[in-house]
């Protein structure tokens, strides 16, 4: 229903970016959706780099990149979020939206944020919910579990992907979980969250200090 394009722009508006020469790093961008709203919001004068370590993707996001109205000024990069090929203290903010669920080392992905995001600058993250607000749990159960991945499947014929969506969800931590894990890393000096629908997915922020510890 359009929902997590309204939960992008929220997390864009709540990341401090500067809207003046700001340096963005977008990771895990997949066709870029969160890269392409950082620069609606902040425009031409920004830099932004997109990194996905799946180069397929990155072509999709190139391609809708030459094929819109206006090419944006976006560099899209091939890296992994566990080793980003960036210097230390580069960017202004460092985004990541539902990716991080899926990547093999969480802290390890969120200490790289850290490293190459400035001190005071921000590591904002998009991600889904293990659970919903509790009245609504059966609700949310019924439709991730059982009518998403036909709906999903019907438009896209990609069952498994539909139903990977769901157990992901379930198994990744979320609100204070997340948190947590987020202070686990060492590097931030404040992290906060944002409910979305009732659960559906939150946002992170979190401000980077200088890592205490980065092993
Ligand atoms: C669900 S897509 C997210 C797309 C987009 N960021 C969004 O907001 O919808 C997840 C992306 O994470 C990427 N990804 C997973 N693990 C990664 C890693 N270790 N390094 C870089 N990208 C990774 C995948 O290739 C995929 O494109």
């Amino acid at each position: 229903m359009g929902m997590d394009t309204r939960w992008r722009k929220k997390l864009v508006c709540w990341s401090d970016a500067p809207k003046q020469d700001g340096k963005i790093l977008d990771c895990a961008t997949g066709t870029g959706v969160l890269a392409f709203e950082f620069h609606k919001q902040l425009g031409a004068k920004s830099h932004i780099t997109a990194v996905d370590f799946c180069e397929e993707m990155l072509e999709q996001a190139r391609k809708i990149n030459r094929e819109a109205s206006s090419t944006k000024n976006i560099h899209f990069q091939l890296a992994d979020i566990h080793q980003l090929p960036f210097q230390d203290k580069t960017f202004d903010v460092c985004s990541i939206g539902y990716g991080l669920r899926n990547t093999k080392d969480p802290i390890k992905a969120l200490k790289e944020m850290a490293r190459v995001t400035k001190p005071g600058g921000t590591v904002m993250i998009l991600e889904t919910g293990d659970k919903p607000m509790f009245l609504l749990s059966p609700f949310f159960y019924l439709y991730f579990r059982y009518i998403m991945p036909r709906i999903g499947s019907w438009i896209t014929g990609q069952k498994s992907a539909y139903e990977y969506l769901q157990k992901s969800s379930r198994d990744f931590p979320s609100r204070r979980l997340l948190l947590k894990l987020m202070k686990e890393t060492n590097c931030f000096s404040k992290c906060e969250y944002k409910t979305l629908f009732f659960g559906a997915s939150f946002i992170y922020k979190a401000q980077v200090s200088h890592p205490k510890n980065n092993s």
